[in-house]
C-alpha cells in the first residue's frame, strides 16, 4: 500500500526475515500485575489491546531469566516451562492483530526485589519474605529508593545467569516471538557490568571496558546459540548518564555497539544507563534521537529510541532524515493505543485507516465517528 508519498513514518522495515508494517513500535513497559511470573487476563488484553492499535511491532515487557532477576514480585518470568503458554497466547494474539511480537528478557540485578511502582518502588525491607536477596557485579547499591547491597557475583552466578538467558530464550523462540531484545540498559545487570559506578570487580570482568563488556558480549554469544539466526536478535542498551562523563561514556558505548554488531546483534534500541540516582537527564521531547543518529552512524546498525518520540511529525521527520529506523512509542500508546492511526491521520495519510486491522479498517474508511468532527 505504500508509495513515494507515503510518510516515512508508514514505510515497511525488514530485519533478516522479518517485515514491520510501518517504523512505529511499542518498547518493553512492565505491568507489574503477574503472579510467579506468570501473565494473566490483563496481559492478554494489555498486549491485543496495543497491536491491535496498528504498530508494527510490540515488545512484551521486561521478562524476568530467572526468579531473582525480577524487579519486582509481580514482574513477568520466563524461568520455568510453564510459564511459556500465556507468552505463547500473547505473542499470537500480537500476530493476529498484523504486528510483530517481541520480548525483552531482563535480569534486575541491583535494582530487583522492589515494590511495583504504585506500591513505593522501593527495595523491599530485607525481612520481608516477598523479597530476596538482589545479585549484582559488586556490592554496590544504586542508593536513593534502592538502598540494599547486592551480593557480588561468583563466577559460578555469572554462569549461572548466561544459561538463565539462553533457557529463556528457548521458551521465547517455543513462544513464538519474533523479534528478541536483551536488556542491557537501565541500571539493570548487564548495564550494571558495564557501568563503572555499579562494577568495581577487579576479576575479567570488571575494570578495563573490554571486561566490562564481557558480561554482555558473553550473554549474546550465549543467546546466539539458540535464538533462530533468520530473527532479528537486538539489544537495549544504555549508552549515556548524564553524570558529567558522557563523552567517555558515550565513546565506551559506541565501542561495545561495534562488538555487539561483531557478534551478530541486528539491532540497537538506544537508552539512557541509569546507573545512578541523580543523573541530571535533560528530559524534553525527542531528547535521545540526536545520539540515536551517532549511534546508527558509528556502529552501522540500525537504531531506534523511545522517550518522548511521540509527536507524529517529529516521529516522521526522524526515520525520514535517518536519525533512526523506527520510532518507539510508550506512555502515549498506553494513553491512547490508537496512536497510530491518530498519527496517520495527523501525516495526512491518505487511507488513514489502513494502518488497522482490516476488520477495522474497512468500516473505518467510511465512517467517521461524530466525536472526531
Ligand atoms: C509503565 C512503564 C513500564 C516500563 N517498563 C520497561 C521495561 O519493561 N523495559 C524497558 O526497557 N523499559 C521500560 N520502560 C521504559 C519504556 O520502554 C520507554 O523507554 C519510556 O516509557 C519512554 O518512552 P515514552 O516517552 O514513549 O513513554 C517502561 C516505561 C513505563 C512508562
Amino acid at each position: 500500500m505504500t508509495d513515494q508519498s507515503t510518510p516515512a513514518l508508514f514505510t515497511p522495515f525488514r530485519l533478516k526475515d522479518v517485515t514491520l508494517r510501518n517504523r512505529i513500535a511499542i518498547p518493553p513497559m512492565c505491568q507489574y500485575s503477574a503472579e510467579n511470573g506468570y501473565t494473566n487476563d490483563w496481559h492478554q488484553h494489555h498486549y491485543a489491546s496495543l497491536a491491535r492499535g496498528g504498530a508494527g511491532l510490540v515488545i512484551v515487557e521486561a521478562t524476568g531469566v530467572a526468579p531473582e532477576g525480577r524487579i519486582s514480585p509481580a514482574c513477568l518470568g520466563l524461568w520455568e516451562d510453564g510459564q511459556t503458554q500465556g507468552l505463547a497466547n500473547i505473542a499470537n494474539s500480537i500476530k493476529a492483530a498484523g504486528a510483530v511480537p517481541g520480548i525483552q528478557l531482563a535480569h534486575a540485578g541491583r535494582k530487583a526485589s522492589a515494590n511495583v511502582p504504585w506500591e513505593g518502588d522501593d527495595h523491599i525491607a530485607a525481612d520481608d519474605p516477598r523479597g530476596w536477596q538482589p545479585i549484582g557485579p559488586s556490592p554496590v547499591a544504586f542508593g536513593a529508593h534502592l538502598p540494599r547491597e547486592p551480593e557480588a557475583m561468583t563466577k559460578a552466578d555469572i554462569e549461572r545467569v548466561k544459561q538463565d538467558f539462553v533457557a529463556a530464550t528457548r521458551r521465547a523462540v517455543a513462544a513464538g516471538f519474533e523479534w528478541l531484545e536483551l536488556h542491557f540498559a537501565h541500571g539493570y545487570l548487564a548495564q550494571s557490568f558495564f557501568s563503572t559506578h555499579a562494577n568495581k570487580r577487579t576479576d575479567e570482568y570488571g575494570g578495563d571496558l573490554a571486561n566490562r563488556a564481557r558480561f554482555l558480549l558473553e550473554t549474546l554469544a550465549a543467546v546466539k546459540t539458540v535464538w533462530p539466526s533468520n530473527l532479528p536478535l537486538t539489544i537495549r542498551f544504555g549508552m549515556i548518564e548524564y553524570d558529567g562523563h558522557d563523552e567517555q561514556t558515550l565513546a565506551d558505548a559506541i565501542q561495545v555497539g561495534k562488538w555487539f554488531k561483531e557478534g551478530g546483534a541486528d539491532f540497537i534500541s538506544v537508552t539512557v544507563g541509569f546507573n545512578i540516582p541523580d543523573a541530571q537527564i535533560p528530559w524534553g521531547p525527542a531528547f535521545l534521537a540526536p545520539l540515536t543518529e551517532k549511534v546508527r552512524n558509528e556502529v552501522g546498525l540500525p537504531v531506534a529510541t523511545a522517550w518522548g518520540m511521540d509527536n507524529p511529525q517529529r516521529a516522521n521527520d526522524a526515520v525520514a532524515t535517518g536519525e533512526m529506523d523506527l520510532v518507539m512509542v510508550g506512555r502515549a500508546y498506553l494513553a491512547n493505543p490508537h496512536w497510530t492511526l491518530c498519527a496517520a491521520e495527523a501525516l495526512h495519510l491518505d487511507n488513514a485507516t489502513w494502518v488497522l486491522p482490516a476488520p477495522y479498517a474497512h468500516w473505518l474508511a467510511r465512517y467517521r465517528p461524530a466525536s472526531a468532527e
